[in-house]
């Protein structure tokens, strides 16, 4: 592990811009969005900017232009410069694992040398990426047969967290676009009904599995894969059929061995690779698979584009950035410690839980760097659902509720599939949530409403506060070009760096995942005891009396 002492961090509530921004937040929120609108129109122009693809509208966002000018110091006083330096040249910031953090190799098309313990990083990635694309052909083109000659007509995937969200992420969105070569199902959960549903749905014949874990030791992926190895051989009655219908992603050559699947069928990615930043490797299979590896490349391209614009834009002008600074602003400052996504488009209807954990499993941690707690929130609790269908879900409590959750909106101005009009109302909606978010309705604007409506006094002064929208809901709103390949890759990548921002300016290691190891390890210690009667552990009341409730009542 690297020595703290190496890593100059210095306490960030002890920066002047720290305290500049602690002493705008008590300003900030005695004023309100409606009010700023009103007294500059120029707050679009301001407060917008965009790349090839993209427009970034921020202007929603609590804001005035101290706290900007304060934010943009704190990023320069959070030295995110050099630390984005390290990350591209493979420093190893993941301090706790002692590891590089090069998701960004993965897509580096310009494909400039990147010599990392003495190794050629970009070598190996092209070279990776060389295989998939001949295996991916080979598949699609039917050249690649199963044990009875067929050509491979469904893929399964099966993985979990960042070996599943995000292949199956993209491939939502990108669906619409895909041809009917191959199908492709994801088998994530442990529970048996996923997997159960799946297999009945194919045929041994025709089915390619892509088993993906990094570890390969993942517990709900093993057991899955397990069953699909199971399910097969009870048909083919030949372990020499595997070869044929299953091949692995990971970077444990000795477990894939182990579980019968030869070097040559398995695809590999690097431990400076974290999880939940690896569709860009081999993970991104059953995506090349589904879509084509032009596709798979295009989503490349499009996180390079922001790899280029993250490293080259101006602070002022640089949206991963700026996200992870108002992100810390809501959350460290104005105490808004969640954060809704909300897709108007319904080909990012899984991008909610893909930054799940993408953001919570990055920076949902308690120390900085150098072990010490640290006394401001972090991570925002990250959640969300299509927007059209939040609203007749959570967005009373959004317009009404006493807990304000800042939002991130995304929409698409050209549709990936055109049915008479309904893109402009999905837009319209976008449009106006957002701008009642920000503006509410008051008191004022209430009784005008009820009066018209014809409401006596004595009803207006019953539903008045009912009706009062507060309003000063803090968006961002986001105006995709189209949700396309190279869009998607855009998007993911802006997200990924604003992860990454916001972790060095909250001082945290965003790369590491410790939180996870205690429930693994608890799970498999009462799986022990599920499955033999002779196993004892000590645990709690509650859990000795759910486990001994379950005993007694499963089936048997
Ligand atoms: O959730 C913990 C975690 O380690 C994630 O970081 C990772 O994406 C997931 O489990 C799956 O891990 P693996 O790819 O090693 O199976």
């Amino acid at each position: 592990m690297k020595k703290i002492e190496d890593i100059s961090m210095s306490n960030r509530t002890q920066l002047a811009s720290w305290q500049a921004l602690e002493q705008s937040a008590a300003k900030m929120k005695q004023t309100h969005l409606k009010t700023l609108f009103a007294q500059d129109d120029t707050r679009f122009s301001q407060f917008s900017t965009q790349v090839p693809g993209v427009l970034f509208d921020y202007s929603k966002q609590l804001i005035d232009n101290d706290v900007f000018a304060n934010l943009m110091s704190l990023a320069k006083e959070c030295d995110i410069a050099s630390w984005r330096d390290k990350m591209f040249s493979g420093e190893k910031i993941n301090i706790t694992e002692d590891r590089s953090v090069l998701h960004t190799a993965l897509r580096n098309r310009a494909h400039t040398p990147l010599i990392v313990d003495g190794k050629n990083v970009t070598q190996a990635v092209d070279n990776e990426l060389a295989k998939i694309k001949v295996f991916v052909e080979k598949v699609r083109s039917g050249k690649w047969l199963g044990y009875t000659g067929k050509a491979v007509k469904d893929v399964v995937s099966i993985g979990v967290g960042g070996s599943n969200l995000g292949p199956q992420m993209a491939t939502e969105a990108l669906k619409a676009l895909a041809d009917d070569t191959l199908n492709v199902h994801y088998v994530s959960n442990a529970d048996g009904v996923q997997i159960s549903s799946i297999l009945k749905a194919i045929d041994p014949e025709t089915t390619l599995f892509v088993i993906s874990s990094k570890t390969f030791t993942t517990s709900e992926t093993m057991t899955n894969a397990k069953t699909a190895v199971d399910w097969f051989l009870q048909t083919t009655k030949d372990e020499s059929t595997i070869a044929k219908h299953f091949v692995a992603v990971s970077t444990n050559l000795e477990k894939t061995a182990a579980f019968g699947i030869s070097d040559e069928n398995v695809f590999t990615m690097w431990d400076w690779v974290g999880g939940r930043f690896s569709l860009w490797s081999a993970i991104g299979l059953p995506i090349a698979l589904y879509l084509g590896y032009d596709a798979f490349e295009a989503i490349l391209e499009g996180a390079f584009e922001i790899d280029e614009h993250f490293k080259s834009a101006p602070f002022e002008q640089n949206i991963p950035l700026i996200m992870a600074l108002l992100s810390v602003w809501n959350t460290s400052f104005l105490g808004y410690t969640a954060q809704a996504i909300l897709p108007y488009d319904q080909a990012l209807h899984m991008l909610p839980a893909y930054l799940q954990q993408g953001e919570m499993e990055s920076n949902g941690k308690h120390v900085n760097f150098a072990g010490e707690t640290v006394p401001y929130t972090t991570v925002p609790i990250i959640w969300g659902m299509t927007g059209i269908n939040g609203q007749h879900a959570f967005y009373q409590c959004l317009h009404q509720g006493n807990v304000i959750v800042p939002a991130d909106f995304i929409a698409s101005v050209k549709p990936q599939v055109n049915v008479d009009k309904h893109h402009d109302i999905l837009l319209s909606n976008f449009f106006a949530q957002t701008e009642a978010m920000m503006s509410g309705v008051d008191a004022a604007q209430v009784t005008a409403d009820l009066t018209a409506k014809g409401k006596s006094q004595a009803e207006i002064d019953e539903l008045l506060n009912h009706k009062i929208h507060q309003g000063n809901r803090p968006t961002t709103s986001m105006l995709l070009d189209t949700v396309d390949a190279k869009t998607v890759g855009r998007l993911i990548a802006l997200y990924e760096h604003k992860i990454f921002c916001q972790g060095i300016i909250l001082e945290i290691c965003s790369f590491d995942q410790w939180g996870v190891e205690l429930g693994k390890g608890l799970a498999s210690k009462i799986e022990s005891e599920l499955t033999d009667d002779s196993v004892k552990h000590a645990h709690d009341s509650s859990t000795n009396g759910l486990m001994a409730y379950y005993k007694q009542n499963r089936t048997q």
